[in-house]
């Protein structure tokens, strides 16, 4: 592989754009076994106002150049100089011209799968951010919009099927067992959508009639003989067609929509205009081989790349430092969808932990940056949680102070003003400034301020009085970004003895109340309320209306209160995960196991049993918190052995305690016989009766009824709980080797479920499991040349076993190290990810510290790293 990272680091501030224009791109590729021939026509001119003298300099990436043609005329080699990674032109005319780039490659050796790759025999592209410099030398930033008109040549047999972006043209024979097929996409684009398929493929089709009347013809491509698997799929495109229309105006503006299911993918899949490229597992579905995680999973990816079509295709980024534009933005938008399409409620729960689960840590540790990045040395590596999801959470917050109306303004506004645009943050806020003429400079900071607020809010009451004083503080982290208090959106109520929200008056103060949301923009302020007939409970950062932490004193017996009577179904569950968060927590530092109140156990136990509460909502309820979870909440010194030992406790305690109730309940839910259905609600009675299972084994202390449940189980959702549950409490049980076995043979033809499978075996909490994963990376089915498979393994014990893991002997650490070399060899990309399992390693006691400390170091000084795991490597150890 050829690396040519010179460790230079790209800044916001060094922006310029580009000295010339590319209007239109027409490409021929010829794919043949072991190489592909491209020849791509640049019709460029020089931008308006550049120095005539400045050469044509062309990214590219391992490229090698076969010719290069100006206006038909061969280019003299004096006029232009070559490189893997660099094309530049001089004395170009001053006129348009085009420019013909003759390349060839190899893309059954490209392993890192970027640019044109080959998955299970399949041609496959994945040109985002920066891929295509590895098909042709081109402009390779996203301001640089241009139209492309494709001819795609291969032998019929090998690839019936020839795919790319926008609407099909012609197509025929060519004799000799080759055929083409013509491709337009009048939409300009950066080179980053660019997309080709080519393959045998089967195809499941559908038609959609947009709001103005337009026929699209949709087709979800797969590996032959699984097209029936994206019949879920399929239904989820329909309905997020039908939502952006209702929701925002966007329609859809091609005659078809293709989607391709694909074995091999760095992510989850890929918004490229017209023809989105999947990873399979966020679209194939079985009841019998997918969890209703799964189902919800391909609802959400599925929305996600549809939605992009208006937030990041025809509303572009001009640069990638303002990726949150269209990735926060789409993450916000298929967010609200899930949340229509199934509960909204439970959908801003899920959303919340996985927030505080994956950005809050990132925000809090090493790999700290602001939501809008100044610089990168590796853009592959800004594809995170801070970029995704608090960039979800800015938008939202930007609802919360606009209301519906004028958010809906704002991007009714930025629909129509930057359609066709490649355009910033500044660009978006203005619309949301003018269509609602509000000032919008403090709010601005959410996107350059890295880090997590505390909200610090104190309560006191007289005289029918309450008096809340808030308080916002935000520390200096890794990005050393700056700490100027900020718009910080308050959602609240105040909780009346009988479960009702009283009514609010606030006097007039420093922070302003606007219905149910008070808008603290200075450091501190008070906020009054007057004439209260009793004393309320405050149920305060109602649906986590910003992404701070919350440090409220409260008294235990007003969030015990609020856990059973606050009307905001957010408000109980939040009230529910702290108590029990912060008892783990405590317990965790004492090392010793204090038995929970029993108050708490008794609230959790009326929860779960508590009729008039959806199954989904009542299963998060009495989820409890996981062990990096709980770490977090420690913080400093932790150890993964007391947090293990205090969780474990705290379900005994919980499971002891709640057992005939949880019983009950659990039978209550069967519905024996039933069909299966992946709908919102069945999957919810399932995700309680497995929370319940998991609480009736503890209490058994036996896996004998888990495994009965394992037996029964006809779809994988029940199945893999039973698995689970078998695994992590019983891992010594023969029971849990029988199960393993079955499963293993059931399945083993199948790539996503055996993923599942490494995974769970994985994640097993026992000292063993080191063991266990040193032989399942020499299992005959395990490689790190497909990226799902990689994940299951290293992942799953890197980010999914705190115990082991972070064994005190680094044992964990080192062989994940050693993984990790091996992988980045391969797949620079999918290895610098996996390597951010080792963000938190400064909050864990010295001991441990020390060696992840020492495991990191030895794997940074490897010579021949690639830029991306280097870049996450020397960010983590610094
Ligand atoms: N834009 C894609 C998304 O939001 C992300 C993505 C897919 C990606 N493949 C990638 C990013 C490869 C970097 C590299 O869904
Ligand atoms: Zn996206």
């Amino acid at each position: 592989m050829l690396r040519t990272d010179d460790g230079q680091v790209i800044r916001l501030s060094d922006y310029r754009p580009p000295a010339f224009r590319i209007r239109h791109v027409e490409m021929r590729i010829a794919l043949h076994d072991g190489h592909a021939d491209v020849e791509t026509t640049i019709h460029a001119e020089r931008a308006e106002g550049a120095d005539p003298a400045e050469p044509l300099v062309l990214d590219g990436d391992a490229l090698r150049l076969v010719s290069l043609h100006l206006d038909d005329a061969a280019v003299d080699p004096a006029r232009f100089e070559v490189s893997p990674d660099r094309l530049t032109v001089r004395d170009l005319p001053a006129v348009p011209f085009a420019l013909r780039i003759s390349t060839r490659l190899e893309p059954e050796k490209n392993t890192e799968l970027m640019g044109l790759y080959r998955s299970n025999g399949i041609w496959c592209t994945q040109c985002e951010a920066e891929g295509f410099r590895r098909i042709t030398y081109f402009l390779d930033r996203p301001d640089v919009l241009a139209t492309y008109r494709v001819r795609l040549e291969a032998d019929r047999d090998a690839a019936p099927i020839l795919l790319s972006n926008g609407n099909p043209g012609e197509s025929g024979d060519l004799g000799g067992g080759r055929h083409f097929a013509v491709w337009d996409d009048p939409h300009p684009k950066p080179s980053y959508l660019f997309a080709l398929v080519a393959g045998r493929l089967d195809v499941l089709e559908d038609t959609f009639r947009t709001a103005s009347g337009r026929p699209v013809d949709l087709a979800i491509y797969t590996e032959p003989g699984l097209a029936d698997r994206a019949a879920y799929a399929m239904d989820a495109l329909k309905r997020s067609m039908v939502w952006d229309e209702r929701r925002f105006g966007c329609e859809y503006d091609l005659d078809v929509f293709n989607i391709v299911a694909i074995s091999d993918f760095n992510m989850g899949a890929m918004e490229n205009k017209g023809l989105n490229v999947f990873n399979h597992k966020y679209v194939l579905l079985a009841p019998d081989t997918a969890t209703d995680g799964d189902y919800a999973g391909v609802e959400t990816v599925i929305a996600h790349e549809y939605f992009h079509n208006w937030t990041g295709n025809r509303i572009t980024c001009r640069d990638w430092f303002q990726l949150c534009l269209k990735e926060g933005l789409t993450v916000y938008r298929d967010q609200e969808f899930s949340a229509d399409e199934r509960s909204r409620t439970v959908k801003r729960i899920a959303s919340v932990h996985g927030l505080k689960a994956q950005q809050f840590p990132e925000d809090q540790g090493p790999l700290q940056h602001p939501v809008r990045p100044t610089q990168y040395r590796e853009i592959n590596n800004f594809y995170t949680a801070t970029i995704y999801e608090k960039g979800a959470e800015l938008v939202r917050m930007l609802a919360t102070i606009l209301g519906e109306n004028g958010f809906r303004a704002g991007m009714d506004l930025y629909f129509a003003r930057h359609d066709g645009d490649a355009a910033t943050i500044e660009d978006f806020l203005r619309c949301f400034a003018d269509a609602t003429d509000t000032d919008l400079q403090q709010f601005a900071l959410w996107y350059e301020q890295a880090g997590t607020p505390d909200l610090e809010v104190r309560e006191s009451y007289a005289d029918g009085r309450l008096t809340v004083s808030l308080r916002q503080n935000l520390a200096k982290g890794a990005a050393g970004t700056g700490t100027e208090p900020m718009h910080i959106p308050i959602r609240f109520g105040l909780v009346g003895g009988n479960g009702a929200d009283m009514d609010a008056n606030p006097l007039a103060g420093a922070a302003e109340v606007e219905g149910d949301v008070i808008h603290l923009v200075t450091a501190e302020a008070d906020v009054v309320f007057a004439g209260l007939s009793e004393r309320p409970r405050l149920s305060i950062l109602r649906d986590f209306s910003a992404p701070v932490t919350l440090r409220h004193e409260q008294s235990r017996e007003d969030r015990l209160a609020l856990a059973r009577l606050d009307p905001n179904g957010f408000g109980r569950w939040r009230a529910l995960t702290d108590l029990l968060g912060e008892a783990l927590r405590d317990a965790s530092v004492a090392g010793s196991s204090a038995p929970l109140d029993p108050r708490l156990v008794e609230a959790l136990v009326d929860c779960a049993a508590e009729e008039a509460l959806e199954p989904a909502l009542r299963a998060q309820m009495i989820a409890v918190p996981g062990e990096s979870e709980i770490g977090r909440l420690v913080g400093t010194n932790v150890d993964p052995e007391a947090v293990h030992g205090a969780r474990e406790d705290a379900i005994r305690c919980v499971a002891k305690a709640g057992e005939r109730a949880f019983r009950a309940v659990r039978d209550a839910l069967a519905r024996p016989g039933e069909t299966f259905g992946a709908d919102a609600a069945s999957a919810g009675r399932r995700a309680l009766r497995n929370a319940l299972l998991m609480f009736l084994s503890a209490a058994d202390e036996d896996p004998a009824s888990t495994f009965e449940a394992f037996l029964a189980a006809d779809n994988m959702t029940d199945r893999m709980a039973a698995a689970t549950i078998l695994a992590h409490r019983f891992p010594d049980a023969p029971e849990t080797a029988e199960a393993l076995d079955r499963f293993y043979r059931a399945f083993e033809a199948d790539p996503l479920v055996l993923d599942k499978w490494f995974t769970l075996q994985a994640t097993v909490p026992h000292p063993a499991t080191l063991d266990t994963v040193r032989e399942l990376a020499r299992h005959p089915k395990f490689t790190l040349a497909n990226p799902n498979r990689a994940r299951a393994l290293i992942g799953g014990f890197a980010t999914g076993n705190q115990r082991v893991f972070h064994r005190a002997d680094g044992e964990g650490y080192r062989w994940t190290a050693e993984r990790l070399e091996e992988l980045d060899r391969l797949n620079p990309q999918t290895a610098a990810r996996l390597a951010t399992s080792f963000r938190s390693w400064r909050s864990f006691e010295p001991g441990r510290r020390e060696q992840a400390r020492l495991a990191l170091a030895d794997l940074a000084g490897r010579p021949g790293l690639s830029r991306d795991l280097s870049d996450i490597l020397d960010r983590t150890l610094t």
